[in-house]
């Protein structure tokens, strides 16, 4: 990580859900970390969410409070943190308009996040040019606040390389160095798999565990876990590698030598699944139950929470525009000065 520049971060989600374990071991838990030392953005992409969502406006608009109650839930500190409004800042929409000239339509069928994404939607045809390009968009969030360091899942990593071709070659062309490269920042566990054992945790892919599931859903969802299909009685040897209860212990259980311990019993056998998930019921319970409180109580008071996002948006608006006419200027579109 970049150690002698000044550092400005920039992370973000999409309002289409309320934000789950694997948001949380993706990036919250960066998130709020590095609120303690550096400047932080954080952006509610509800233009972004728009672009595979244009019909359910209102899906986003009760969704933008779900995003920022478990933001503040999970610890981020309006105070250190500025949490903003992508669709109030209309800068980003212009930076958009103005990156989209810089970007070829063979590059961005090559994002191998879209790429994926565009199948799993099953757009064909029908693709919208909104989604097709919304990385220049996020090239545009990340820009425009001037990030340098984006705190993300690996999924993201297309993204930023995207940003950063786009950095140069605007750099280049218009002769100068407004805006600068961003650094992905991929944590530890990169990502955390469904709990029906698919490689990612997803809302559309109905494999989630939300930050804000009342206990009793959390335990029907670890008892369907996905384990060893193979281990069948409690006495039959059973494995470790794909199965989603034992990477959910390495992440969230606080003492690893149980786990190791666990481990060593479940491929000997005679360890059950039913005692194994127990087990991380009661692990994910006790890390889950202080974050379900603390948004309850932030839920009762809508108006403070949508407070924080104004406040955080008039902020970045300023910002915003700072860096829109250092563009403009860049880009000679400051006619009025001669
Ligand atoms: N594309 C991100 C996601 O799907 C959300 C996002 C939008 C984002 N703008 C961003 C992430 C800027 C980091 C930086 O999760």
């Amino acid at each position: 990580m970049k150690k002698d520049k000044e550092i400005t971060i920039l992370t973000g989600d999409r309002p289409t859900g309320p934000l789950h374990l694997g948001h949380y071991v993706g990036s919250l838990l960066n998130r709020v970390a590095l609120q303690e030392k550096y400047k932080q953005y954080i952006i509610i992409a509800d233009v972004q969410a728009l672009t595979d969502n244009w019909e359910h406006p209102e899906k986003l608009k009760k969704n933008i409070l779900e995003v920022a109650l478990d933001y503040l839930a999970v610890g981020i500190d309006p105070n250190k943190s500025t949490i903003f409004i992508q669709s109030m800042i209309p800068q980003i929409a212009e930076l958009t308009i103005f990156y989209l000239n810089l970007v070829t339509v063979a590059r961005l069928k090559r994002n191998p996040t879209v790429k994926t994404e565009i199948q799993q939607k099953g757009f064909g045809e029908s693709l919208p040019a909104g989604f097709f390009v919304y990385p220049v968009s996020q090239a545009a969030d990340i820009t425009v606040v001037k990030g340098n360091l984006v705190p993300v899942g690996e999924d993201q990593l297309p993204m930023i390389e995207q940003t950063n071709e786009i950095v140069r070659s605007f750099n280049r062309i218009y002769n100068c160095d407004v805006l600068v490269e961003a650094e992905a920042l991929i944590p530890k566990f990169a990502r955390l798999p469904g709990i029906d054992g698919q490689a990612k945790m997803g809302k559309s892919l109905g494999n989630a565990i939300f930050l804000s599931d009342p206990m009793d859903v959390v335990v029907e969802k670890v008892m369907s876990m996905y384990t060893d299909p193979g281990h069948i009685r409690v006495e039959d040897p059973g494995k470790i590698e794909g199965n989603v209860v034992f990477t959910y212990l390495d992440v969230f259980a606080p003492d690893s030598a149980e786990v190791e311990e666990l481990k060593t019993h479940y491929q000997r056998g005679g360890l059950g699944d039913v005692k194994l998930k127990r087990r991380l019921i009661e692990i994910l319970n006790t890390f889950l139950e202080p974050i379900r409180e603390r948004r309850k109580q932030l839920a009762k008071d809508p108006e403070y929470v949508m407070n924080i996002l104004h406040e955080g948006t008039q902020k970045a608006l300023a910002v915003a525009e700072q860096t829109l006419q250092e563009v403009r200027k860049a880009m000679q579109l400051n006619y009025y000065n001669l």
